[in-house]
């Protein structure tokens, strides 16, 4: 059954504008994607005929009109946007969101994010933990994400089950660490690959939503044993990589101390298969610059941007203009519990805030606008996850049905209404979401 959405429809095929169909009309196919996307019923299926590709779909044009075979769903005056993908969020830091934040990066691990992450161990613990971190992924409308876990199996099994239980997209990372940890938070490099190989035979199917994506910390954590392990088996299983990479200057002094051959800090990760040779998302690259930018560009590297964890464990700010106007890819992290606030809404509102920070120390370059920043968190950071993040043909239907009513729209325009909900808005707005098709209930706690 093919369902055909009427909504005020806003999103970002470019990063310099929204395409907005006031009263528009999308077609989602029963395989999940979008079909067609118009102003009107009549141009929707004239645009779904003119898109058929084989002369033998001359029945399938007809049944795109069949009454019977579509079901046309009316939204009112509701906004309809493509839903929020978070590339950069620790789910066993979550119990920790909105304390610790006077320390910097190093001894805030030291101090209170590794002994939090040590109770993982506890599968009972664990589950109470992520079924709260799921339930407000969900809140906030995030159906993608790129979740680091713990280094234990059964704690990182149970986040992934969750995940598939409410039917949203993840790639949820074992994390590898074995050096400069406490004892509790370290495991072999055998381990490690053993842990990896079972989540993979639980979770191997290529198109599904929840995959596992192979997660040394970063370089601190890792021995040179360990980090070629996680090359080895993201190239094996063809899985993507995600890290930390640029963020703090003691931490890449530390890096430079211990792989004393790199000639930069994502040259360290490369020398190890884990930079791009599969695909990689890096987590706040604050301070790449010369090479390292163009390794990223090279290899094409995602870059997660992570402004409210920069600005808590106070890193500095990350030149993304720059970044975007090189080419790089570029999303968002909200990096939980680093940073503060899961709403990726917000996140791009502390992104165009940072960026505005930089632009006054140097006009060279302009701020992020709301377009740019909106396109980053769906279509930009979307692609590490296939078709997703756009209302394209082709793209699967990942959307956040948005009720404003209580944001006083009246005499708003439709974008005012996008930007009023982006800026001063809530989960109280979103009524509906879908994750490739499928509308997703609350999940249970
Ligand atoms: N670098 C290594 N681990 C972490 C972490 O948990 N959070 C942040 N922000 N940076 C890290
Ligand atoms: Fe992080």
């Amino acid at each position: 059954m093919k369902k055909v959405y009427k909504a005020h429809i806003l999103y970002t095929k470019e990063r310099n504008r929204f395409e907005v169909l006031e009263n528009g009309y999308i077609a989602v196919d029963s395989d999940g994607c979008v079909k067609g996307v118009a102003a009107d019923l009549a141009s929707l299926v004239a645009d779904a005929s003119k898109r058929r590709t084989s002369p033998a779909s001359d029945a399938s044009e007809r049944r795109e009109l069949d009454p019977d075979d579509t079901e046309i769903i009316d939204l009112g005056d509701r906004l309809l946007i493509p839903a929020m993908n978070d590339l950069h969020v620790h789910a066993p830091q979550y119990r920790n969101q909105g304390i610790a934040m006077d320390l910097e990066l190093l001894p805030w691990l030291q101090n209170y994010t590794f002994p939090e992450e040590m109770k993982y161990a506890d599968t009972e613990y664990a589950e109470r933990m992520y079924r709260r971190f799921v339930r407000d992924l969900w809140r906030f409308g995030t159906m993608r994400s790129c979740v680091f876990a713990t280094i234990h199996t059964e704690s990182t099994r149970i986040l992934m089950r969750l995940f598939r239980e409410a039917g949203m997209g993840a790639l949820v990372g074992k994390v590898g660490m074995n050096r400069n940890c406490p004892e509790g938070l370290s495991e072999s490099v055998k381990q490690m690959v053993q842990g990896y190989e079972s989540l993979i035979a639980e979770f191997k199917e290529q198109d599904g939503l929840v995959r596992p994506i192979i997660t040394p910390r970063f370089i601190p954590s890792c021995t040179p044993e360990m980090l070629h392990a996680c090359g080895e088996l993201a190239a094996r299983y063809q899985l993507p990589v995600q890290s930390h990479l640029s963020e703090n200057k003691d931490e890449i002094a530390q890096v430079q101390r211990l792989e004393p051959e790199s000639t930069c800090y994502g040259d360290a990760y490369d020398r190890y298969g884990l930079f791009g040779q599969t695909p990689t998302v890096m987590a706040h690259c604050v301070f790449t610059e010369g090479e390292e930018l163009e390794l990223i560009k090279r290899h094409g590297v995602m870059v997660a941007h992570c402004p409210t964890s920069n600005l808590n464990v106070t890193t500095g700010i990350a030149p993304i203009r720059q970044f975007l106007d090189e080419g790089l890819r570029v999303g968002f992290g909200s990096d939980i519990s680093g940073g503060h606030d899961l709403s990726i809404f917000q996140i791009m509102v502390y992104a165009i805030q940072m960026s505005k920070l930089h632009y006054q120390r140097n006009h060279a370059r302009a701020f992020l606008t709301l377009s740019e920043a909106f396109w980053m968190a769906t279509k930009s950071a979307g692609s590490f996850f296939g078709q997703v993040g756009s209302f394209e043909p082709g793209y699967e239907f990942d959307a956040l049905v948005i009720d404003d009513r209580d944001l006083n729209h009246d005499n708003y325009s439709l974008l005012e209404r996008l930007e009023r909900f982006i800026y001063i808005g809530d989960d109280r707005q979103i009524e509906k979401r879908f994750c490739r098709g499928k509308e997703i209930g609350a999940p249970k706690l």
